[in-house]
């Protein structure tokens, strides 16, 4: 099985399965060629750092009817946006999201630049949102690396070394799988994949679009995949 044909299968997995989300567009809107707003994807990702898919779905709608769009949220009063934070907790995140904001507005004219270089560039954006970002809303072909992402190239590819010395071994083969075709949609393929299928424990594998090609599944590793250091 070639890496070409594990991206093609986790893709026809991701087109059926894909999970719902406000920021993601549906089969109607790919077909018609529509990308995510920038907008909604960056405070998506913001928010899930710290928080569940679940949780963030609230939080996210609540922010996008508040303020549609980044001048809206880059306008808006600080005490405003800390209420409406609430809950989310790590008010350093907040604050950066409104510095975030207004950089947007004031530097780039109310657009999201459209690069890893120049996001990275924002505050509050590192490599991980940088990455996540040039994905999702713009296809770039970045590779996005979560702990969703190590764990199931940990298996993929049976890595023994332990976390975190096995970084970056893990984004190597996360970046030769990243397609240049919807790379955007590959990467939140394989973090759906960890969170639905290729779960921490008791992983399904018998419904696992890459269950073939598989290495710790091969040789019934996965249980002690991803490997972690002693503390
Ligand atoms: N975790 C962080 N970003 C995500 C996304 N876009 N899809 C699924 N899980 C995520």
């Amino acid at each position: 099985v070639t890496e070409t044909e594990m991206t093609k299968a986790l893709r026809d997995w991701y087109d059926r399965y894909a999970r719902t989300m406000p920021w993601r567009t549906g089969p109607a809107e790919k077909l018609a060629g529509t990308r995510p707003d920038p907008y909604s994807v960056w405070l998506s990702e913001v928010m899930l750092q710290q928080t569940t898919v679940a949780a963030v779905k609230k939080y996210h709608d609540r922010f996008v009817a508040l303020w549609p769009s980044v001048a809206d949220l880059a306008a808006a009063e600080d005490s405003e946006v800390m209420a409406e934070w609430a809950g989310l907790g790590y008010y350093a995140r907040a604050r950066n999201l409104l510095k975030c904001a207004r950089a947007v507005v004031a530097d780039h004219g109310g657009r999201f630049p459209d690069t890893h270089d120049a996001l990275i560039a924002l505050p509050g954006i590192g490599p991980y949102t940088a990455a996540a970002i040039a994905a999702i809303a713009f296809d770039r072909a970045e590779t996005v690396v979560d702990g969703n992402v190590e764990r199931v190239m940990s298996r993929l590819f049976d890595v023994a070394t332990p976390l975190p010395a096995a970084k970056p071994e893990l984004t190597a083969h996360a970046a030769r799988l990243t397609p240049r075709d919807r790379p955007g949609d590959h990467a939140q393929a394989v973090m759906d994949l960890g969170a639905t299928i290729c779960t921490p424990r008791n992983p399904a594998c018998g419904i696992c679009p890459l269950r073939d090609p598989c290495l710790a599944r091969q040789r019934g590793t996965q249980g002690e995949r991803p490997v972690k250091a002693p503390k």
